[in-house]
């Protein structure tokens, strides 16, 4: 055990650029946003201030409108595609123009709740705490503009999950007419077969392209995107950190940060149960295009046990993964292996991600299924133990995918060490 815990430390202190750390090396020469937020869980085990100083970093970069972006471009490295000529987001150090999954409430309110420098902690959680609540209501203002409770995104990227079988039928929709020619960058440092196909990046461009046309204007992006997808997986991770804020805020004597975030909490569970499929004993993704529910088993609607959730919505997400689990040696692989989309090698069309692993757990242990958690921790561990701190790994073989000596990889061991 204690060996694995170095191992991981390693893979940190490699990664670490000193202000920030990127992802793993080649694939992922920058800042990426929940990666840092997830890492500074790991960090936060045997450097305080280090943990600390990557969500400050992060948080320096959010835009005036609240919003925190997904790609800070610290150095220049022509190794990624896009790059900040791609997305001319026009800022003095360029970032991307979209988001990702708010994972950083959740994460500031553990390291704050367990931190031993208390006068560290509470400084920092101090100064982070408006600024993750301006990041929260950027969300509610501009990707649910209609005020159902839930937040729609506006690329698949914004998801984490990229090339979800879930975005299909929407992205298919979205043209690759006066998509500029480019080049790819990812698959020269991974594997092609690991990695979203060119179909996918057309369209991933079109949008970024799109969006560039508005001007990065966010109260005009949501209804402007052919791409606007309700995933219960990205609304749970933003709820969590509603109610980790409100506590956090709560501690800190911040009245009205609290009940602002616990009212968009309370709003976002209560709509997240129109997401719920009897059918599919989970919940599934809605397409705010067409107004129909995404008829598509993929772990997003399991990750939404990260917020709370009825305790018979929670029974029904165990059974559904002793049912997969009794599908493949280990959980929980990121779309239903009984799909024919299945995949098992290509980035979120199947492989198992430990961050999810670790989210999905923590909620589910929150709700007392604790026999299911410790399915998911010992298989996450012998993954580890048999193929490394990979990107993500094949749930039927243990194949380590993408990347390698992945930050947040090795940060979730940390976590489930310690
Ligand atoms: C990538 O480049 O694959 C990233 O996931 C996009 O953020």
């Amino acid at each position: 055990k204690q060996d694995l815990i170095e191992q991981a430390r390693a893979v940190l202190v490699r990664n670490d650029r000193g202000d920030y750390t990127v992802p793993t090396h080649g694939l992922y020469p920058f800042q990426w946003n929940w990666d840092s937020a997830l890492s500074a869980l790991g960090f936060s085990h045997f450097d305080e201030a280090r943990a600390w100083r990557e969500i400050e970093t992060l948080f320096r970069h959010q835009w005036d409108d609240g919003m925190v972006p997904h790609i800070i471009f610290h150095e220049m490295n022509d190794g990624y595609f896009p790059g900040p000529d791609v997305w001319a987001t026009g800022r003095a150090v360029p970032t991307s123009g979209i988001t990702q999954p708010a994972v950083a409430g959740f994460a500031v309110r553990r390291i704050h709740a367990r931190a031993k420098n208390r006068a560290l902690a509470d400084a920092q959680a101090r100064a982070l705490l408006p600024k993750i609540h301006a990041w929260h209501q950027w969300f509610y203002t501009n990707r649910d503009p209609q005020g159902t409770g839930l937040v729609a995104i506006i690329h698949p990227w914004e998801s984490g999950r990229d090339n979800s079988v879930d975005w299909d039928a929407a992205l298919a929709r979205v043209p690759t007419e006066g998509v500029a020619p480019f080049q790819r960058r990812d698959v020269a440092h991974a594997n092609p077969a690991h990695r979203p196909t060119d179909e996918e990046y057309r369209r991933y461009i079109w949008l970024v392209q799109h969006f560039r046309g508005l001007g990065w204007d966010n109260s005009r992006l949501h209804d402007a995107s052919p791409f606007r997808v309700v995933d219960p997986g990205f609304n749970a991770i933003l709820i969590r950190s509603c109610l980790d804020l409100a506590a956090l805020a709560d501690d800190l004597g911040e009245a009205e940060i609290a009940s602002a975030s616990r009212a968009y909490a309370q709003a976002g569970i209560a709509a997240m149960d129109a997401l719920w499929s009897e059918t599919r004993g989970q919940y599934l993704c809605f397409d705010r295009a067409t107004g129909e529910l995404i008829d598509s088993p993929s772990i997003g609607g399991l990750l939404a046990a990260f917020c709370p959730i009825p305790e018979h919505r929670a029974q029904a997400i165990a059974r559904r993964l002793d049912a997969i689990g009794a599908a493949v040696p280990y959980l929980v692989p990121s779309h239903d292996p009984a799909a024919h989309e299945f995949d098992g090698l290509r980035y979120w069309r199947g492989p198992v991600w430990l961050i999810v692993n670790y989210m999905i757990a923590d909620g589910l242990k929150r709700a007392g299924q604790t026999r299911i958690v410790q399915r998911i921790v010992d298989d996450s561990l012998r993954l580890i133990e048999q193929s490394g701190f990979a990107e993500y790994y094949d749930p039927v073989t243990a194949e380590p995918c993408g990347g390698s000596s992945f930050t947040w990889t090795a940060a979730m061991v940390i976590e489930i060490l310690n």
